[in-house]
């Protein structure tokens, strides 16, 4: 485990998107896992400033994200494929038919997962899969249990989930039910995982994801598991770290 407490937004972004360039200029054809919400945001900025100077390309690459919406229509803004669309996709030149987000609007959905999950396998290993995690260690969609799902699969959320991401949407009513998520298996086959966490409200879940027991009742405790994880946190996140 190899954790980086950054004293500005700026080297955090730098040093994530320094690692994704890096792993596109040595390997152009790499399959890079990506996430949705605000963790990433400022690497995926950088990752743009980047590819317009000329410093990377993304068109020989392949991107799966970890999970979508389950009944919200892919064009909604709030979908995570409109939301990779805006945020990275429209601005660099990677082929969209190259990225992978899962179809929350399929009508068969276990038929959808068992494609996505074999999609994975036939491109994958994920060379690095960047993630952030919930305020209950979620990752990707992987909600606390007695028991986790290692392979992608539908998901009920939980209300506190449903709460933390209302800010995105007009009301909490709006927020859905469900959504499909890569299992925690499937997160763990990465090569190398990237995790990001910003703010003093994710300190008390990076201090238990990471200095607490292996629990599914904290998902993100399972990187510790990993071989090559590097966390990236802010001071805040960070606050709580030995
Ligand atoms: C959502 C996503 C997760 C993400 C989490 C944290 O629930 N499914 O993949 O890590 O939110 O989001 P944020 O980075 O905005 O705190």
């Amino acid at each position: 485990m190899n954790i980086h407490i950054f004293e500005n937004e700026e080297d955090l972004n730098m040093t994530g998107a320094g690692l994704i360039a890096s792993l596109l200029q040595t390997k152009p054809r790499a399959v890079l896992g990506l996430a949705t919400g605000s963790s990433p945001v400022g690497i995926y900025k950088q990752l743009i400033t980047m590819h317009q100077k000329g410093l990377v390309s993304f068109a020989q690459a392949h991107s799966f994200n970890l999970d979508e919406y389950v009944g919200l229509p892919t064009k909604h803004r709030e979908s995570y494929r409109s939301f990779m669309n805006e945020q990275l996709f429209n601005h660099i030149d990677i082929d969209l038919s190259r990225t992978n987000v899962p179809n929350g609007e399929a009508s068969d959905l276990a038929a959808e997962c068992a494609d996505y999950e074999r999609r994975l396998e036939d491109l994958g290993p994920v060379d690095l899969q960047i993630l952030g995690i919930g305020h209950n260690g979620h990752i990707a969609f992987n909600e606390p249990a007695t028991e986790l799902t290692a392979i992608t699969h539908v998901v009920d959320l939980k209300e506190e989930t449903r709460q933390a991401n209302a800010r995105f949407f007009d009301s909490i009513d709006e927020v859905p039910t469900q959504a499909i998520t890569m299992g925690v298996g499937s997160i763990l086959k990465a090569k190398q995982i990237l995790l990001i966490a910003r703010g003093e409200e994710k300190a008390e879940i990076i201090r238990e994801a990471f200095m607490g027991p292996i629990t599914t009742s904290c998902p993100a405790s399972l990187l510790q598991c990993h071989p090559n994880v590097v966390v990236l946190l802010d001071r805040a996140a960070g606050s709580l770290v030995r």
